[in-house]
This record gives C-alpha cells, structure tokens and sequence, in this order.
C-alpha cells in the first residue's frame, strides 16, 4: 500500500496582491495533513473512502478511460477531477489505467471544524501524489504543482494556487502566481504533457529559508468562505466599484512590501521581517476600505491588538472574514502569555499546529 500527506497552509502575508501575476506571497505549510493511500484492486471499480463519505466507500467506474462516480457526489469533485487529470498524464506517457481503492484521511479540521487550513489544495495534491506514486511516475514538485492547478482550473477555481504551491513544496515559500490569460491559451494550444514540461510564464515559487521565530495561530472559530470574498473583489473590480487607480496602488505597495520581506527571510533579519508583517496588516486595512469586504472582523482584531499590547506583531491570514489570525513570536516565553491572552478572550490558540518542514519528501 503507497502513502503521501499534503500539509496544510497559512497566508503570511500577501494576501489579495496574489490574484494578479507578478505580486508575490508568502505561505507558510503546517503540520497538519491530507494522507492519501491507495491500493490496487482486482475488482471491474474503484472506490474513493473519506470524511466526505461517512468513510463510506464511493465507487468509481471508467467511461472512454475517464474515471466517473457511479454516483454523483459534489464532495469527491477536488478527488475525482485530479483522478482525471493527472491519468490523462498517465496515458500521455503511454502507460495502462488500473483501478484502485484510494483513502482519504484529514488532520486539517477538527471534527468538520474549519481552520482555514487550505483542505482543498491539500485534497487536491494528495491524490495527484498519490497516483503518481501508483503508476510509478517520478513525481517532482513542479509536476504535482502543475497537476493540482490545472485539476482547480478543471474546477474553475478563482483563487491564486498558492494554496497548492505550499501543500505541494512545504516550509515558507514566496509565491507569484502565473499569468492565468496565459496558461488558459496554452491549455487549448499544446499537447497535455508539453503544457506539463513548459515553464509558466510569470510563475515563481521559491522555498525560503526557516526564519528564527516561531509561528501563534488563533482560531476565531467563525468559518470564512475565501472563494465569495475573492468573487467580490473580482465583481467589484469590473463594475469599477473602487477605482482601478486605488487598486493599482494597492497593489504597488503589497508588491514593494512583500519584496522586503523575502529579502529579510534569506538575510535572517527578523526585525525587518516583523516590520513588513504589521505593514501588510495596515495595508490590508487599506484595501478592506477600500473594497468594502471585512477581512479583519472584531474577533481578528482583537487577536491582534491582544499581540500588539506585548510587543508581538499579528494580522489575519489568508482572505480573513473569520478563520485565523498569526503572530510571530520570538521567545517561548512570549508564546504562553499570549496564548493565554487569546484564551482569556475567547480565542483559540492552535499550539499543537506547527510549521512542516519535511520538504523533499519525492
Ligand atoms: O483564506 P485563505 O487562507 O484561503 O487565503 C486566501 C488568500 C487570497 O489571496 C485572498 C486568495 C488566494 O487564493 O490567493
Ligand atoms: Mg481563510
């Protein structure tokens, strides 16, 4: 039986400025996980087990090759759509499809509980690595990468991947999505795997150096939906709600501030790096303003303040609306007082949720 995991993710900071290419971000994976096993099996179908299901096993049949549920499940739509593309690569390569029976376990939510955590991206790159592993391909990390954005794209999925550039590298990275117009032509233009081997143009993805402070989640335990939120800002870009001026400004600042703080990860320079932290939180200030969407609500803006009064620097991550917020600590010292702090306040410090460091796991 073959086994992989995808870590979890957290925004660092970057947030909103990722959606255009050129603008980049820093993630950071956690160590909390997607595992996917997969075995063969003699039967004429396939079956897909996981929370989704009740750990029911779902059956798979093939039409034409392509993996179909026998019946139809909306849950299995990350599973079943990367079962499709990345066996499209499989038979690119020449190889015979078999059937299998895949198992899907989570640690990124509590119960159905929400962190925030990226589950689908990490859903995504388990079963791509999964299968790569199957059919006995060399997986690197710019292939899973590659795989699990064009199985989201399958989905028409309106985020910037970066979700799946941590899952799938580990550790901090920064990272400036593609040119998207760009890859859309190229889909419909070359051959699948030449599409797979071809650089994407504008696309970065660095693995950075691990910083000498430790990371604070705070959960608000209010779920938020990333993908509505970003909707928005798409909806009310194009009906000019905010001015494209406002935005481009926006976007000119989160670039300059971002580009600091990755210099700051590889010269180790942590002071610059907890400036540029809190830069990005009064940034996202500014674009909440502006665009009219909560990203810090009262509970994310208590988490920081609660920080900021010991000296701590803090912000929400990802698109906010709930989920959680971070904080950067310096000394362990500084991570019980402010767990507590949150604790008194109704706040949830997540101190069993660590950054994963594993990262060439291929
Ligand atoms: O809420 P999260 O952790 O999924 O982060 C979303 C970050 C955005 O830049 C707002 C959207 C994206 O896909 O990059
Ligand atoms: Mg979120």
């Amino acid at each position: 039986m073959i086994e992989v995991k995808a870590p979890g993710k957290l925004y660092v900071a970057g947030e909103y400025a990722v959606l255009e290419y050129g603008h980049p971000a820093i993630i950071v994976a956690l160590d909390h996980y997607i595992t996917a096993t997969i075995k063969e099996t003699t039967n004429k179908f396939g079956t897909i087990t996981s929370i989704y299901s009740q750990n029911k096993p779902i059956s798979f049949g093939r039409i034409k090759s392509k993996a179909i549920l026998l019946k139809e499940n909306n849950d299995f739509r990350y599973v079943i759509t990367a079962i499709n593309i990345t066996e499209h690569y499989v038979l690119a390569l020449g190889k015979k499809l078999q059937f299998f029976d895949l198992n899907i376990t989570s640690s990124l939510d509590n119960n159905g509980t929400k962190y925030g955590f990226g589950s689908s991206g990490a859903v995504t790159v388990a079963t791509v690595k999964a299968l790569l592993k199957f059919y006995k391909i060399n997986a690197t990390h710019d292939l899973v990468y590659k795989l699990a954005v064009l199985t989201q794209i399958k989905l028409k999925e309106n985020g910037s991947f970066g979700d799946i550039a941590a899952s799938t590298y580990g550790g901090w990275i920064a990272y400036s999505m593609f040119d998207k117009s760009w890859l859309l032509n190229k889909i419909e233009e070359v051959p699948f795997t030449e599409l797979l081997h071809t650089q994407w143009s504008n696309l970065r993805i660095e693995p950075l150096p691990s910083p000498n402070f430790n990371l604070l989640i705070g959960w608000t335990k209010t779920p938020a939906s990333t993908s509505n939120l970003v909707e928005q800002v798409k909806t009310d870009l194009s009906n000019h709600t905010f001015s494209k001026l406002d935005y481009n400004s926006f976007l000119k600042k989160a670039k300059y501030i971002v580009e600091e703080m990755i210099q700051a990860f590889y010269k180790n320079d942590t002071t610059s790096i907890y400036k540029n932290l809190n830069n990005y939180r009064n940034l996202l200030l500014e674009f909440s303003k502006m665009s009219n969407i909560t990203i810090e609500t009262p509970p994310l803006k208590l988490l920081v303040k609660l920080a900021n009064n010991l000296n701590i620097v803090a912000k929400s991550s990802g698109a906010g609306g709930g989920d959680c917020g971070i904080a950067l600590v310096s000394t362990e010292e500084q991570a019980v007082q402010l767990s507590t702090l949150w604790q008194e306040n109704e706040i949830i410090p997540l101190t069993n949720v660590k950054v994963h460091f594993e990262r060439d796991e291929f």
